[in-house]
């Protein structure tokens, strides 16, 4: 494994020819988290890292308290344009300038304002509703996965189509545009697709989302786009196009992949530990609970959860200076043994609601509802339908998605 043991530990910034950490680690067994955390949660939880793709330096943090405390801070900075931000790709600091960042990537009050203007969408209540549209569109899925006669790609047929369909009728989309959202699906989770392939996909989303805007201003419906529209104006937000169309985007880069990978993830999971589906099938109670334990076991967004310090802060033993960037990696945090006993052990019946899969604080993921909600529904329904499901290739043949934000598959043959 990397020598954690050379990374620099101290108060300073890691300058020319320093030994920080290449980040980020590649996750060694498909179902764990990346085996360098636990020992740098005991001998050096907070580690310099350079980001392979940027060649920015930052902080890694993996214990959870201390992951916990700079999510919470208001001293972390979100601020994706601040120097010192951890940007994952590289960007040239003139672009940088003319980017629309969404408002994951925003402070308060810009993040505030906007963030605000969605919460009504992803409450409780309002994703209560949802279940039975959800319902309907897993057992159609399921369906046209039981017409043939197997094997299938559980991720090109199930995974990837729930979210897709779903936000496709959330946002107020034609169903003839579903063509846009699963293009954003074929081109994120396609192992071959480059940044070039990225950047021309968010283009070719924006115009999309930003006709739909226009025409939801003009034509409004019962859908999350026209009231977004409706509220900008009723509020007086002050929000322009490119603020609605860069909010639409974050929702759907944030919903599509990590639900999808999740869905795929977890089933193999599920696949991997027949007695806990076994308990589930028995006990669909369970899945709520087992849901929570997918998502701290897989911890698939592990890294996103990065933050640029605006003040100095002490955590984890050392000084964060004003302007060094931090990953706080819940990745880490969730296999973190002081929290989590056994961390490495899939337990369905333990609690797990302390897991830091969706953030913490300001940031909190806001799909966290409607997440845990497609992911109840999902896995409920395979394990009562197709009860034989089994892998149809061997583990080590499958192909993860290693070095992004987002962990995943890029497919899952099954059959039954
Ligand atoms: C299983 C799935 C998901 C996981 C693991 C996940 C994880 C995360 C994480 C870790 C963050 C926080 C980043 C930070 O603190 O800087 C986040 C933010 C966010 N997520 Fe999720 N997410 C999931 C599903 C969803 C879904 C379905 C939506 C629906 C639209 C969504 C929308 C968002 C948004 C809008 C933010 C930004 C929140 C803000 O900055 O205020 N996520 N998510």
């Amino acid at each position: 494994m990397t020598d954690v043991a050379q990374a620099e530990t101290g108060p300073t910034s890691a300058g020319e020819g320093s030994s920080a950490l290449p980040f980020p680690f590649t996750r060694k067994c498909p179902l764990s988290t990346p085996h360098e955390y636990a020992e740098l949660r005991t001998h050096s939880p907070a580690t310099k890292v350079r980001l392979q793709l940027s060649g920015k330096e930052a902080w890694l943090l993996t214990r959870h308290e201390d992951v916990k405390k700079v999510l919470g801070d208001p001293a972390m900075s979100s601020d994706a344009k601040r120097p010192g931000y951890p940007l994952q790709f590289p960007v040239p600091e003139e672009v940088l300038q003319f980017i629309k960042f969404p408002f994951s990537a925003l402070d308060a009050p810009e993040h505030t304002v906007q963030r605000r203007l969605v919460i009504p969408e992803f409450t409780a209540r309002r994703i209560q509703d949802l279940r039975p549209r959800i319902q309907e569109i897993v057992d159609e899925r399921i369906d046209a996965l039981l017409a043939g006669e197997g094997p299938a790609d559980l991720v090109k047929e199930l995974a990837a189509p729930v979210p897709s369909l779903l936000f496709c009728e959330m946002l107020g989309a034609d169903p003839a545009d579903i063509d846009y959202f699963r293009r954003y699906s074929e081109v994120t989770m396609n192992r071959e697709s480059t940044q070039e392939d990225v950047i021309a996909l968010y283009a070719e989303m924006d115009g999309f989302l930003g006709r739909l805007i226009t025409e939801k201003e003009k034509n409004p419906g019962d859908d999350l786009l026209s009231r977004l529209a409706a509220k900008n104006r009723e509020e007086d937000a002050g929000l322009e196009l490119a603020d609605l169309v860069s909010i639409a985007r974050l929702l759907v880069v944030a919903g599509f992949d990590t639900t999808a990978n999740m869905i795929g993830l977890g089933t193999l999971v599920l696949l991997q530990n027949p007695e806990a589906a076994d308990e589930l099938r028995a006990d669909p109670s369970l899945t709520r609970k087992a849901v929570d334990e997918l998502l701290r076991f897989l911890s698939i967004a592990d890294s996103a959860t990065v933050r640029v310090a605006t003040d100095d802060v002490e955590v984890g033993g050392i000084t964060i200076r004003a302007g060094e960037g931090v990953i706080a990696s819940n990745g880490a945090a969730n296999w973190d043994g002081a929290v989590f006993e056994n961390p490495h052990v899939f337990d369905i019946h333990r609690d797990a609601k302390n897991h830091l899969a969706f953030s913490y604080g300001a940031h909190q993921c806001l799909g966290a509802n409607l997440a845990r909600v497609q992911l109840e529904i999902v896995f409920d329904a395979l394990l009562a339908r197709i009860p034989t499901l089994r892998l149809a290739a061997p583990l080590e043949e499958l192909s993860f998605m290693h070095g992004g934000h987002i962990y995943g598959l890029h497919q899952l043959p099954v059959t039954w």
